[in-house]
């Protein structure tokens, strides 16, 4: 099971995925809550589960795939409403009428039709050019949205007339090679480096870090933040923080948090 895009949108060369794990596995499941319109637009050609078939991945070893989609999230359907796409290779071939029974078993029998309505219109309002026109507005807001973010804080860091600071974009300059070598470091000594790994702090269960993002300086947000989820862990044993993404070390309580290896950097 692959979550294709992450909540913060990365994505997946989705044939590519397929090869790799096309030894190991004769299916494949990807978790496409988030990614219902990367179908729809060809910044995401090749990124998406439904991508992978016998045009892209030829021989026997093709897996079959799975990609659930959540049309209630980022398509025009009611909520609950989702799909699950059926991409059936020889390999691990998908009788459809008992794939349909197993679904029913877990599913209600007093069936919500407008919600299923509402998925036939989401399809209808993608169906066709129009498909790819609204996509491309979305993106077009998304980019001006960023540009007017990154803009009103220049403005406002350059006026110097209060303190400088506004939200900011997420926008790695870098990309890293975990397996160029990830090291796990203490808060303390972990300033300036860059994450290898999701840390996602529960509640309110918003990623606070993901991998290739900076950990920042010393007191910088990130670290002052997990400093005192540590430093609250040490004082009330048994009420730890949940702090998924972070080990804690058995013999210290240290929190350590899995990072880019110093100089491995590939732009
Ligand atoms: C990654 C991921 N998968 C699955 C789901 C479940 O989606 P649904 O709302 O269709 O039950 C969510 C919901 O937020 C999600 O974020």
């Amino acid at each position: 099971m692959i979550t294709n895009s992450t909540y913060d949108g990365l994505c997946y060369d989705t044939v590519q995925t397929a090869r790799a794990l096309a030894p190991s596995t004769p299916r494949l499941h990807f978790d496409e809550a988030w990614f219902a319109h990367a179908r729809f637009h060809p910044l995401y050609a090749g990124r998406y589960g439904m991508a992978v078939g016998p045009d892209t991945f030829e021989g026997d070893g093709r897996p079959t795939v799975f990609a659930t989609q959540s049309t209630h999230k980022l398509l025009a359907a009611l909520s609950q409403s989702a799909m699950v796409h059926v991409k059936s290779a020889p390999r691990a071939p998908v009788d459809h009428h008992r794939f349909n029974e197993a679904f029913m078993m877990h599913g209600t029998t007093s069936a919500p039709y407008p919600v299923i309505a509402s998925l036939d219109a989401a399809t209808a309002m993608m169906d066709g050019p129009q498909g790819e026109w609204l996509v491309n507005e979305v993106i077009t807001e998304a980019i001006r949205f960023r540009q007017t973010v990154v803009r009103t804080g220049r403005r406002i860091a350059d006026a110097g007339d209060r303190l400088p600071w506004f939200f900011g974009v997420w926008q790695p300059d870098t990309v890293t090679d975990p397996a160029d070598g990830t090291e796990r470091l203490p808060p303390a000594r972990a300033a300036g480096r860059v994450a290898a790994a999701m840390v996602t702090v529960t509640p309110p269960g918003i990623p606070v870090l993901m991998p290739g993002g900076a950990l920042g300086a010393t007191g910088g947000p990130v670290l002052r933040y997990l400093g005192a989820l540590e430093a609250f862990d040490r004082a009330f044993p048994g009420l730890h923080s949940e702090a998924h993404g972070v080990t804690v070390d058995p013999d210290t309580g240290d929190y350590l948090i899995e990072c880019v290896r110093e100089g491995v950097q590939v732009t």
